[in-house]
Formats: C-alpha cells, structure tokens, sequence
C-alpha cells in the first residue's frame, strides 16, 4: 500500500515539523539549499549521463516546489525562488547556482550538532551497525542504471565537502519512503553513520 505508506509518512513529518524547535525548519531548509546546490554543481559538470541528468533536473523541480514552504517556515524570504524557476527551465546552471549561493549565506547550514568532534570507537561501531542493517543493501553496490540512483556512501563522504554530504544525509535518509525507518534519525545515528563513511569502509 504505498500511497498509504506516503501518507503516513508525511503525517509524520508535518507532526514533527509542527513539534520541532525553530532550529530545525532552518536545517532543514540550509540542508535542502545545500543538497540542491550540489545537484546544480553536477548538472553544470556536465559529467552526469543523461539518464542521471534527468533524475536530478526532476530532483530539483520537486526541491524548488517545496522551496517556498520551507522558507516561509525557517521564516525566510521566498520572492527569490520564480527567478530559480524561470532558471531551471533554462537549464541556466551559472544563474541557478549563483541564486542559491545566495540563498546559502542567508541560510547556512549548522552542523555542530552532527559532526562528532572525534570519530571514537563507539560512534563507528553504532554507524556501522546502522549501516549495516539499514543501508548496505541498496548503497553498496547501487545499481546505476535509474535515473535516481543509490551511490557507494563511502566514495560519495569522499568525493564531496564535508557539509554537502552531511546535508545529503540529512535529505537523503529521509528522503527514503521505502524503508519505514524511524525519520529522520536522531543527530547521534546521523554524526555516527558520518563518522563511519568518513573513516572510509577498510
Ligand atoms: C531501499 C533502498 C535504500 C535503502 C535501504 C537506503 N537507501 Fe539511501 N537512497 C536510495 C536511493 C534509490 C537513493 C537515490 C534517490 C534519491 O537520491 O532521491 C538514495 C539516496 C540516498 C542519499 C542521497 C544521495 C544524494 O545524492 O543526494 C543518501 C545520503 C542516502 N541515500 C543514504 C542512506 C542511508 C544512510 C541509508 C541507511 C540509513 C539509506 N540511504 C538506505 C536507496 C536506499
């Protein structure tokens, strides 16, 4: 029943918009820019196959249209996002980009609460624990073939800045209605599972 799963789904993340501090509607919202300006940066690479260029235009079609709802709630300005349409239609990446640069000033993205000071054993195991049950399954060895695909976690922590994987994490896990884990994961699983695919999977 996945319509139903959906639904449930974004019951609960109104309910735990509606419950959660002030904080966590601008993470949100500084986690979405970030992820968004990354997909920007990819598109503009020009080094996607067309298959993923099209997963991630519609990636950031569905971004922009809640856009403005995570504005309003983090308590921003959202007369900027028709310029970041009228963009994307353009397929102009340079103006895209450079908007949510701005964006991103505004709204940066605080990552204190999730990066562990220090990878200490413990934090690795419970990442690799959660990892292990959780997330292997798909990302290990992700089909590449979709438009969407699952990427390698481990050379996805290394291929990027630190920020951009952190805010990938953050989007991304809850992003995925498929698995009916608990969403989003508290900031302690989240700094784990960091610390774990920074540490690298050797
Ligand atoms: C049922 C398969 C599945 C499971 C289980 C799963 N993922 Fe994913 N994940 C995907 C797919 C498919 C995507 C790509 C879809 C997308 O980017 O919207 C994705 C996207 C992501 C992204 C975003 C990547 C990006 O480019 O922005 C991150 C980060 C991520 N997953 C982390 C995790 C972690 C951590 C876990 C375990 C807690 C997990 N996933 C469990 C299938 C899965």
């Amino acid at each position: 029943m996945p319509g139903k799963f959906v639904l449930a789904f974004a019951a609960a993340a109104v309910f735990s918009a509606a419950a959660a501090a002030q904080g966590e509607h601008q993470r949100r919202l500084a986690a979405e820019l970030t992820v968004m300006a990354g997909d920007v940066r990819r598109m503009a690479s020009g080094a996607e196959p067309a298959l993923h260029r099209e997963g991630l235009q519609a990636r950031l079609a569905g971004a922009l249209s809640s856009l403005p709802l995570l504005l309003r709630r983090a308590n921003g300005d959202a007369s900027a996002v028709p310029a970041l349409r009228v963009a994307l239609e353009r397929h102009d990446w340079r103006a895209l980009g450079a908007a949510l640069e701005t964006l991103k000033r505004k709204h940066p993205l605080d990552l204190a609460g999730l990066l562990p000071q220090k990878a200490t054993p413990e934090r690795l195991r419970l990442g690799e624990a959660i990892h292990r049950q959780a997330c292997a399954g798909c990302h290990d060895a992700p089909v590449q073939e979709t438009k969407l695909p699952a990427f390698n976690l481990f050379v996805q922590a290394g291929s990027m800045p630190r920020a951009e994987f952190a805010a990938r994490l953050l989007i991304g896990v809850r992003g995925d209605r498929s698995t009916a884990w608990r969403n989003p994961f508290s900031d302690l699983e989240l700094g784990a599972l960091m610390a774990y695919y920074e540490k690298g999977n050797k």
